[in-house]
């Protein structure tokens, strides 16, 4: 049968090996569209006739293997009835590779997710290569579904309900040499050997060996028992009613074994549901946020920092994680050796093997005459919110500096036309505002000043690419677009408290509403002297809270002094019981940040209100399953 294919090559060696390798057309990924699952049925169709003694399935792209199935198509499925479909053709596919007579083999480098890993499980040997990018996972609950074409069959199989049900739940991804522990990958090799071994494990006539007794007890007898535990910690991250997707799978692997097509009415429940909507709008947002990191081809190497305080301190260790050369300055050495220790509990926690940890913390340099100014790429100052020190210090940075370097300012409050006064070229100057924990944040503002220089803007938002944040380009004006938001939206709950409704009470509110953090919390969290200026700076003259007041006077400040509206002696916020939720509280309190949002875009602060809702989520952790507060805005109307 003479095949026509736009998206793979499929060739024969003398060993009657047939190799598929997908290259889609037109694409720097692969990702599995209707074209290209129709194409592999071809392949199929034309091995059944003359079967080869195996089959191996590769990428043709630099980038990796297989990223997913194709989000544009899966944006598209607005009835019921094509979301059946989708799920259909994928199962019915992936079953029929798994049924073919001869050995199959999915060689895995690079990323294999979604799709590209329920295809991987399909064949009778997964072969991962060991290199950087090689990362394997189902990340479908992050879009609010469920890998429908297999994986929730055959993953818990292959590796044990426990570590399958963890992958699939929280969507994180696994290296070359975990899949191998874990026996999701048949081997782990590196790349020079992977043609040879994937030829020698396809013809090996190796059976898998079985899962350890224990394993298949808890995928068998005691599978109401796995469910109900993983139940049970879903619910503390994810409710029901915001996030059914991880609920879905934990009731389709336990009843249907995997099989969605038997639960037809979960396809139609959670395929077309708002927040699998919304949460592929969010992912959409984010490779945008990526996307202003590619306009440049800036490159940093080596990073100085100054300030090594609560922000200075965790940048540098972030960036050294990353990959960077690190200098670390600050006015003494005792100063620097907290924020060192505080970056060796990261490499730790982040990077677990010695080595990796060793020379993580090898990149990272204390630096207290400030050495590296003169070899960094980027220099960040992360010292007092002070005009005048800050004056004094950039003064003193710029002639030392590489021509080219990027220049920032870590800056929340202070104007960045008023803090490059003393620069010679002040169009240098750039804002790279990053948000506390610096670990944890995924957000970085990238803040223009008035006239500052494209390039240097360009630079710094591929920068922040390079180590893994999302930029977005923000005006500078007060607050930037995040604390902007925040503040009216504390005040709000603050005015509340003052109207004698419990902090705890607010709290429940907004976590009700999906907000990961209570805005009482959050002001206990950010300190209570920091909201009262903030609230200064940007409430438009209103008056404090009462309650606000009354605590700071008393120089009760939060999470830091031990004590605010919580008392935080325990190292967590001690919540008492929250009261009956007032109706339309949520609501209340989420239309001041909104309202705040839509000003912001008006004022141009913000490129565009999808840009908005993407900085707010991922600079303050709004509901994502909302699309983000302007979208929420306006499905509301
Ligand atoms: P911090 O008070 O924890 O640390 C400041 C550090 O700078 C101190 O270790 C101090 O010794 C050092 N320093 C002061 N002057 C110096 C100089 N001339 N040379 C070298 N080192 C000097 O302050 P934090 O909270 O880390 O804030 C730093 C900057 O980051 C400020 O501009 C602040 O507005 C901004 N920021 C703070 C956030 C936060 O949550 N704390 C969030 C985002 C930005």
């Amino acid at each position: 049968m003479e095949l026509n294919l736009q998206h793979w090559r499929l060739t024969r060696d003398d060993q009657g090996i047939a190799v598929a390798t997908l290259d889609r057309a037109g694409e720097a990924t692969n990702a599995l569209s209707a074209a290209l699952m129709a194409e592999l049925a071809h392949i199929l169709d034309s091995l059944d006739k003359a079967p080869p003694t195996g089959l191996i399935l590769r990428s043709g792209k630099e980038a990796g293997f297989i990223a997913g199935a194709d989000i544009g198509e899966f944006s598209q499925l607005d009835t019921p009835e094509k979301g059946r479909e989708l799920v259909t053709r994928g199962w019915n596919l992936f079953n029929r590779l798994a049924a073919v007579p001869y050995p199959t083999l999915a060689l895995v480098r690079g990323h294999c997710l979604g799709g590209g890993l329920e295809l991987a499980l399909a064949c009778r040997y997964l072969l991962a290569v060991d290199e950087a990018g090689t990362k394997m996972g189902l990340p479908e609950v992050m879009l609010g579904i469920f890998p429908g074409w297999g994986g929730m069959l055959r993953l818990p199989k292959r590796v044990g309900p426990a570590a399958a049900l963890d992958m699939m739940l929280t969507g994180k991804t696994v290296d070359a040499k975990r899949a191998k522990k874990m026996g999701l990958a048949d081997d782990c090799v590196p790349p020079r050997v992977m043609e040879m071994a994937a030829r020698q494990l396809l013809l090996s006539g190796l059976s898998r060996r079985p899962l350890p007794f224990m394993q298949r007890l808890l995928g068998g007898p005691l599978k109401s028992v796995v469910a109900n535990g993983a139940r049970k910690q879903v619910a503390k991250k994810a409710r029901p009613e915001h996030y059914p997707a991880p609920y879905a799978i934990i009731d389709l692997w336990e009843k249907y074994d995997g099989n969605a097509l038997a639960a037809p009415e979960i396809i139609d429940r959670i395929i077309t549901s708002p927040t699998a909507r919304n949460l592929v709008r969010v992912f959409h947002l984010q490779e945008r946020l990526k996307g202003f990191g590619k306009a440049s081809d800036f490159t940093a190497k080596r990073v100085h920092v100054i300030g090594a305080g609560v922000m200075g301190g965790d940048i540098a260790a972030w960036c050294a994680l990353r990959g960077m050369t690190v200098t670390l300055q600050d006015q003494t050495l005792e100063r620097i050796a907290p924020a060192l220790k505080r970056a060796h509990a990261l490499f730790t926690k982040r990077l677990r093997e010695p080595l990796k940890i060793r020379d993580a913390f090898d990149r990272l340099l204390p630096d207290p005459n400030g050495d590296g100014v003169a070899h960094a790429d980027v220099v960040i100052e992360a010292i007092f919110e002070n005009v005048e020190a800050k004056h004094a210090l950039l003064k003193s940075l710029e002639p030392r500096m590489k021509a080219g370097a990027v220049l920032a300012t870590n800056t929340s409050s202070l104007k960045l036309e008023d803090l490059r006064t003393v620069l010679q070229q002040p169009q240098r100057l750039v804002g790279i505002h990053f948000f506390n924990p610096v670990a944890m944040m995924p957000l970085v503002e990238v803040v223009e000043a008035d006239l500052a220089d494209p390039a240097a803007v360009q630079a710094a938002c591929a920068f922040v690419k390079q180590i893994d944040k999302l930029p977005l380009p923000v005006k500078s004006e007060p607050g930037f677009l995040v604390n902007a938001v925040l503040a009216p939206y504390m005040l709000a709950a603050m005015r509340v408290v003052d109207e004698g409704i419990s902090p705890e009470t607010v709290d429940e509110a907004m976590l009700a509403f999906g907000m990961p953090m209570g805005p009482i919390e959050l002001v206990d969290t950010v300190g209570l002297d920091i909201a009262m200026a903030a609230g200064k700076q940007l409430a438009g003259g209103a008056e404090a809270p009462r309650c606000l007041i009354e605590r700071v006077e008393k120089g009760q400040l939060g999470k830091k002094s031990g004590q605010g509206f919580y008392d935080w002696s325990s190292g967590k916020a001690a919540k008492a019981a929250a009261g009956s939720v007032p109706a339309g509280l949520a609501e209340r309190l989420v239309a001041p940040l909104i309202s705040r949002v839509e000003k912001l875009v008006a004022d141009g602060v913000v490129g565009d209100a999808a840009l908005a809702d993407a900085g707010v989520i991922f600079g303050t952790g709004f509901a994502p399953f909302t699309g983000g507060p302007i979208h929420f805005r306006q499905g509301q109307t």
